[in-house]
């Protein structure tokens, strides 16, 4: 999105740094089972339960076990996980009350080079002896949402 200035994604990111830190502490020490109910499937589809490619993701394919968060956060290290589970999260709520929900909602850069990280980390033999300078969803276009499935219309 070309159009997005850049002077208002710095503001957004300062706002954001800032609740980040409150809104990890309120999964943290907010109400019980929250922090585990945010790493489930399901915490995300109250929000994302309109997107189709999701539902046909989680029911079909190797990765169906798999939380969204072993591809969409960070998981080489603790720390980084928490905090970009923060950085994001809160992002997705800003986002979302605010009204400002694209009509079609895109991996961002950091989110893909998140995801590619975690593509490796769970196939790193294989990937030893592969190319990694592209996504590895240019070429596995069934581990992407709109490829899993019924559903390839994009
Ligand atoms: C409060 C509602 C809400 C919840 C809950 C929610 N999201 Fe989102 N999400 C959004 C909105 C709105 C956008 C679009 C805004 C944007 O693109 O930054 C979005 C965008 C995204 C994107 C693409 C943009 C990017 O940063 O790469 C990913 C990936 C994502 N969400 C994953 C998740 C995961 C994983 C969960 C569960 C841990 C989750 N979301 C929970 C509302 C939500
Ligand atoms: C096996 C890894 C993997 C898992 C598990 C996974 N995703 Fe994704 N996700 C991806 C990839 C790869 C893309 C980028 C697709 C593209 O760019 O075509 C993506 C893109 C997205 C996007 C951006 C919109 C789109 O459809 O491209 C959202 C939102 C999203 N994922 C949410 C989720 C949610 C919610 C879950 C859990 C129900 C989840 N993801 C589970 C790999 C995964
Ligand atoms: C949490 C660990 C994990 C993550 C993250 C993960 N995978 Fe997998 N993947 C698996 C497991 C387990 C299987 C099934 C057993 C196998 O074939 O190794 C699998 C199977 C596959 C397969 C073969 C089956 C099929 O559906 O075609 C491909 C290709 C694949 N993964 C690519 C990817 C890509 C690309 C990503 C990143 C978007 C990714 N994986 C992320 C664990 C993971
Ligand atoms: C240039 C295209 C291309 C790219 C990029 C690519 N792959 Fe592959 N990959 C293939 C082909 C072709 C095969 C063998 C045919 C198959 O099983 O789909 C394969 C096989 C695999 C398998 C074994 C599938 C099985 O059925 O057991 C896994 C896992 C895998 N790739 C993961 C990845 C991961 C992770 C990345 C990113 C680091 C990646 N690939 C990048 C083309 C690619």
């Amino acid at each position: 999105m070309k159009s997005f200035l850049t002077v208002r994604r710095l503001k957004i990111a300062a706002v954001v740094a800032v609740f980040a830190g409150l809104f990890g502490l309120f999964l943290l020490l907010g109400p019980p089972h929250l922090l585990a109910k945010s790493e489930s499937p399901d915490f995300c589809a109250m929000c994302h339960v309109m997107e189709a490619e999701h539902t046909a993701f989680m029911h079909s394919g190797a990765h169906r076990r798999n939380g969204c968060n072993d591809c969409h956060l960070p998981n080489n290290n603790v720390a980084l996980h928490y905090i970009w589970k923060s950085i994001d999260g809160l992002k997705d709520v800003i986002f979302f009350y605010s009204g400002h929900v694209p009509n079609r909602i895109k991996l961002s850069e950091h989110g893909a080079t998140v995801v590619k990280a975690n593509c490796i980390r769970c196939h790193s033999e294989l990937v030893s002896q592969m190319d990694t300078s592209r996504n590895c969803w240019s070429c596995h276009r069934r581990v992407t949402h709109t490829g899993a499935g019924s559903i390839e219309t994009r």
